[in-house]
Parts: C-alpha cells; structure tokens; sequence
C-alpha cells in the first residue's frame, strides 16, 4: 500500500506560507529540506504536486518547480511518474561506515552493531544554522582557542556545579571527543608509562589508548551478580595495594559494554579507596547522561576524589560528528593538562563548539527524547534476543546504548564472524577484555533504527546457528570500533 500524498494545506502548516526571503526557490528547498531533516516530514511522504504547493504557500509555479528540481538534486526527494515525489535522505558522503573501521570494505546493506553510536538528531541542523550566524563575532581573532570558547566552558561548569560538584569554568578543557581528554590526561598523569588500573571488560579505544601511550594495564574484573555486572571496591582495593597502582581509567556511569552503573551509596566508597590509595583515577563519563529509568543523573566521582580527572562528551547525547567533549581537571593540575594538550593538537574547531553551545541550552529536551528513543530500543532488542536466543543471558541494564549478553558457550569470535555473512556487523567480547578472555559475550548496542532493529533478532539467530557448526576455534581477532 504507497503513503497517501500530503496535502498541500499539510506542508503549508509544517513549513509556514513565508515571507520567502532571497531566492524565493531557495528559501523554499531549505524550508522543506529542514522538515525533512529534522523529521517533520517523515522519510518516505509523498509530497503534494508542484502546483498544489505554488497554490498554498503563495508562490508562483516556476518557483515550486525550481525547488523540487533542488530537492531532487540534493537527494531529499525522489520522483517518479505514476508515484509522485517521495521524500528520501540524501545517501552520506563517503558512506556510513569509514574506511578505516573496516578496512576490508564496508558491506553498506550491513545492520551496523560495531559501535554505540547514532545518526544525529533532528536538532542538529537548526544548532548549526544557529551558529553560523554567530560565527562572524569570532573572525576578528585567531580561532585558536586551545581550552575551548569561554561560553561553553561556562556551560559544561555549570552543569558540574549542578550535579554536584562546584567547578569553575577554568577547569574544563574542551578536547577532541571524551576520547581526546584521555589520551591528555593518561600522558599528562604518568608521561604514559606508569601503571593504570582498568576495568574488563572495558571500551575497546581506552586499552588502545592507554597502552599506545606506554602505560601497563592492571586489570581489575567487573563482579557478575544476578543483577549484572557491579563493582566490588574490596576486590580493587586489594589490587591496587598489590600493585600499588597509581591511575586508573573507570567508566562507572553506564559503563561500556556492560551499561553497569556505580550505585550513589558505592560512590563515597570507591572515593575514599582511591583517595587512600593516593591514586588519581581518570573517571570516563561520556554516558552518564544515558540513565534510562528514570533516576537523577548520577553524582560526578569528582565531588568524591578531588584530585581526579574527568572525561565527558556531546557525543552520545548529540552526535559523534561534533567531535567535542571536554575535561574537568583539578585547578593545580590546569597547567600541566595545557601543556600536554598543546602537544597534541591545539584546540577544537569554533563552530562546532559554538553548536555544541546550543544543543547544552537546550541539553532537557534533547536529551529527554533521546533518552526515550534510547529505552524503547533497548526494550525490542532485549525481547527479541530473549525470544530469538533462549539459551543466551540478557541482563538489562538501566543505562547506556547496549546489552551486554551471555552466550551458553565461548564462541562470541565465531559469531561475529558469521554474522558478517547475514549482513550483521558485530565487535567480539575479546576485544573489550585488558589481559584476554571474554569470549563468552557479545556487546549488542541497541542505537540503529528501529526498522534495523526490527531484522537483528533473526539475523542473529542465523548467525548463532552457524556459529555453532563452526568446529574449529575461531580467533576473535581484533576488530575496530570507535564507540
Ligand atoms: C566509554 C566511552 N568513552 C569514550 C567514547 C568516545 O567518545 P568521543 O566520541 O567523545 O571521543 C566512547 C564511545 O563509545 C565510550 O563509550
């Protein structure tokens, strides 16, 4: 059954009947494109004719049809005689996945379950718009600001100060991604080659990154209870006087993979075991934001370990693609996290921060939906792996962007293996596991779209069939993810 065609009424209301400043055609491409973008008008609509458009919007028919002749060009609208316009998005630059990820060449028709990680959301082209225009005041300087514009400095401290934990704006470095404040804070702590305590599983970029800058890693193991995966201060007490370790990398809100978080009343207790450890932990916040219950955001660790850096991102709340994230350093450690942070790269694009500026003013609403999206999807996929795999553990978790599961046997290498060959790409246990191991789990993120998500229950299913055929071991190999 094709969509009905929308009204010409029904676009006038969506995108307004002007006044068309410019170009009247331009204003018009960029009112509907934006309704397209920011999911007003739902992919797959049928537009109304181009005469009707010209009727409701006031504007002339040589106009509508310079306009839908734009649309077609910039891939928001397909034509064909007989079904009309129906709306589409354009196909993404260079495609969806980077070469660099899969360096044997992307599979586009693949359902993507390599990284946390999802499209940008419909606010994202409004923040730009709105920064743009806001761009011209910076131009008179030099655009290197190598701690991050004032303004968001202010914002991101704000924040700090109302979970919890009073911070000046002086203390927050904005970097390259959550990712960029820990490659400078593990360099600038221990010159990289120190010991640092992390936790396994753990994200598969802070092992790289820790030991591509030099540190050995101890590995402390994550308890598994009925309940999921919890930490057990006692445990990483005892390794941390064994070892007498003295940094250490933890994600303790929603933590990947296994979306664990630190319970409030755990808080004050790790603090105080890192504290009489003399350790200075590198705490990785960048999903705190990603509750999905309903409960506060959680207590930064920083009100608990005062001399403890903190890593945060827009990444998982807005979109990868700013590639802004921030640190929260203590006032005496400013200098030196600035000058290790100058020899790696000198600041963050402007406008980037400047959007990232708008999306935190408006951080409730945005945050709130996404958040809702986040727990619907997380709920599917949790049901279809309960119905499709019966014999695999699901826990789920209160937070975060996946499910960590329990297979019945160690096969997770062979399985994303297999699920290559029914269009599922998945990152093997292994690779979260410091010292090795994990093998019996699989991390199975849950931010594709819902019409993705739909098909992974089968497709998972399949591949665990063939998994299970497979009578040699199968390496896990190392596979790349960024998130
Ligand atoms: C725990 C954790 N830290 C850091 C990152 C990367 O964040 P960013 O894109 O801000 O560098 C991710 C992405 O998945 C993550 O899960």
């Amino acid at each position: 059954m094709s969509t009905p065609v929308m009204s010409g009424t029904r676009l006038a209301g969506i995108i307004g009947t002007g006044p068309w400043p410019g170009p009247a055609y331009d204003s018009l491409t960029a009112g509907i494109s934006r309704a397209i973008g920011d999911g007003r008008i739902p992919v797959g609509a049928r537009l109304p004719s181009e005469r009707e458009v010209a009727a409701a919007t006031g504007l002339s028919r040589t106009t509508t049809t310079r306009a839908f002749a734009k649309l077609r060009e910039q891939g928001f609208v397909l034509t064909r005689r007989g079904s009309g316009s129906v709306v589409r998005l354009p196909d993404v630059p260079g495609g969806r996945i980077d070469h660099l990820l899969t360096p044997a060449g992307a599979n586009e028709a693949e359902i993507d379950l390599t990284c946390t990680a999802s499209v940008a959301p419909p606010w994202l082209l409004g923040a730009y718009e709105r920064a743009v225009t806001q761009v011209h005041a910076y131009l008179p300087g030099t655009g290197y600001y190598p701690s991050g514009l004032p303004v968001l400095k202010e914002l991101i401290a704000e924040r700090y100060t109302a979970r919890g934990v009073r911070t000046d704006p002086d203390q927050i470095l904005i970097t390259s991604g959550a990712f960029g404040a820990v490659s400078i804070a593990v360099r600038a702590l221990n010159e990289g080659r120190g010991r640092v305590l992390i936790e396994s599983p753990t994200y598969p970029n802070a092992i790289a990154t820790l030991e591509g800058a030099g540190a050995s890693l101890i590995p402390y193991p994550l308890e598994l209870g009925a309940q999921g995966h919890h930490w057990d201060i006692d445990a990483m007490d005892h390794i941390a006087r064994q070892t007498r370790v003295r940094s250490a990398y933890l994600i303790p809100d929603f933590h990947n993979p296994t979306g664990a978080l630190l319970p409030e009343e755990q808080r004050p207790e790790l603090g105080a075991m890192l504290r009489r450890n003399a350790m200075v932990p590198i705490f990785d916040e960048s999903l705190v934001e990603l509750g999905l219950d309903g409960d506060p955001t959680p207590t930064p660790m920083a009100a608990f370990v005062p001399d403890s850096i903190t890593a945060g991102s827009t990444s998982k709340i807005f979109w990868g693609g700013l590639r802004v994230g921030w640190m929260r350093i203590p006032a005496h450690r400013i200098d030196s996290m600035a000058s290790t942070r100058l020899s790696l790269d000198l600041g963050a694009p402007v406008l980037e921060q400047l959007v990232a500026v708008e999306l935190m003013r408006d951080h409730e609403t945005i945050v709130g939906e996404y958040r809702e999206k986040l727990r619907a999807a997380r709920d599917s996929l949790a049901a279809q792996v309960r119905a499709y795999l019966p014999t695999w553990q699901v826990i789920v978790p209160s937070g975060g962007m996946a499910l960590w599961c329990r297979l019945p046997e160690d096969r997770s290498g062979a399985l994303a293996i297999a699920a290559r060959e029914h269009g599922l790409g998945l990152v093997a246990g292994p690779n979260f596991a410091p010292a090795g191991g994990l093998d019996r789990w699989i991390r199975l993120p849950y931010t594709v779209s819902e019409t993705q998500l739909d098909e992974v229950g089968p497709r998972l299913a399949a591949a665990w069939e063939d998994a299970l055929t497979y009578t040699d071991r199968v390496p896990a190999g190392r596979a790349r993810t960024v998130a």
